[in-house]
Formats: structure tokens, C-alpha cells, sequence
């Protein structure tokens, strides 16, 4: 498929956005035991900027989960790489780049809470509300998108331009 690559984000829109989320979760988790989860690949670009904002102490570990829907509408979901620290316990906060279906997150909530995490939030960069078919809202959202498939920030299309420094919605020739 030919394709262009139109800014829906500027790089300074989402930096900018990025450091007001970080002080969100600073303001909220202070004097907490925060670990943050991010979601690969996707989350990778955001969570680096995100954490360099967040003047606390805290840990990461990273996760690898899709979701496929099958048959019944909550779908069912393949984790190729589990986090590596315990989560029982702890004040979670899951880094993701999109919520779309909402799918993925929500089976990755169910999960870590059944692990017994002591608190769990999502942060998200974006937000494709009118795309849900699961309940589930970010604590922390960057933008709410229209629904276009968007790239550039972590987010590909094809595994290319994750590494692209603003968001782009695909379009095609
Ligand atoms: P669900 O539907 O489970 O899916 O909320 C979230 C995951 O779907 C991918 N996704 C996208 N990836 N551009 C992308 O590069 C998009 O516009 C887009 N929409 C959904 C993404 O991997 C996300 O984690
Ligand atoms: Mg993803």
C-alpha cells in the first residue's frame, strides 16, 4: 500500500503534554512505591519521556500482551513476555501507547489484579474512545484521537516509524 504521513501531533504538542502527565503522577503517587509497566513495543517511546518527568522514586518493568477477538466479544489474550517483577503488593501504574477496542488493557488489568497489586491506573498517550467495545478509561490520557490509524511515538504501522518524533495519521495514495 502507497502511503502519506499527515502531523496530527506536533512533537512539541506531545512533549508538552507528556510533562503535564508527569506531574499528575507525581502529585499523585508521592510517598508511594511506584512501579511502572510498560506495554511493548508500543508504550517504549512515551514511557521514556514520560518517566524522565516524574521526579520520584520508582521502578519499571516491561510486558509484551496482544489480544485477538475471537469468537466471543471479550477475545482472549497471549502474553510473549511477562513482567519481571512481582506485582503483589505494589502501586502499579501500566503505560500504554493507544486504547483502541480497549481489549488489551483489560485483560491485562484482570490479570496484574489478580496478582494483588495494591493499586493499579492506566496512563495512556492516546485514546480512540469511539473505538470501544470494552469498558475502560485511562487515569491518565494524553489525547483523545479521532478514529484514523495513527503512527510515530512508538506506534507503527508495519513495525516502521515508531522512532518518527510527533503523531501521524496514515493515509493512503
Ligand atoms: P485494543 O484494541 O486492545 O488495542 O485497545 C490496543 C493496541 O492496538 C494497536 N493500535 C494501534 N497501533 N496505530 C497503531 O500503530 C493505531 O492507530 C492503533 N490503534 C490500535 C496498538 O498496538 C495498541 O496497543
Ligand atoms: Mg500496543
Amino acid at each position: 500500500m502507497e502511503y502519506t504521513i499527515k502531523t496530527l501531533l506536533t512533537r512539541e504538542e506531545v512533549e508538552g503534554r507528556i510533562k503535564e502527565l508527569a506531574k499528575e503522577i507525581e502529585k499523585d503517587y508521592q510517598g508511594k512505591d511506584l512501579l511502572v509497566v510498560g506495554l511493548l513495543k508500543g508504550s517504549v517511546v512515551f514511557m521514556t519521556d514520560l518517566i524522565k518527568e516524574i521526579d520520584l522514586p520508582l521502578e519499571i518493568d516491561f510486558m509484551s500482551a496482544s489480544s485477538y477477538s475471537g469468537t466471543e466479544s471479550t477475545g482472549i489474550i497471549n502474553i510473549s513476555k511477562d513482567l519481571d517483577i512481582d506485582v503483589k503488593d505494589r502501586e502499579v501504574l501500566i503505560v500504554e501507547d493507544i486504547i483502541d477496542t480497549g481489549l488489551t488493557l483489560s485483560h491485562v488489568r484482570k490479570m496484574l489484579e489478580e496478582r494483588g497489586t495494591k493499586s493499579l491506573k492506566i496512563c495512556t498517550l492516546l485514546d480512540k474512545p469511539s473505538r470501544r467495545t470494552v469498558e475502560i478509561k485511562g487515569d491518565y490520557t494524553g489525547f483523545e484521537i479521532p478514529d484514523e490509524f495513527v503512527v510515530g511515538y512508538g506506534l507503527d504501522y508495519d513495525q516502521q516509524h515508531r522512532n518518527l518524533p510527533y503523531i501521524g495519521i496514515v493515509v493512503k495514495k
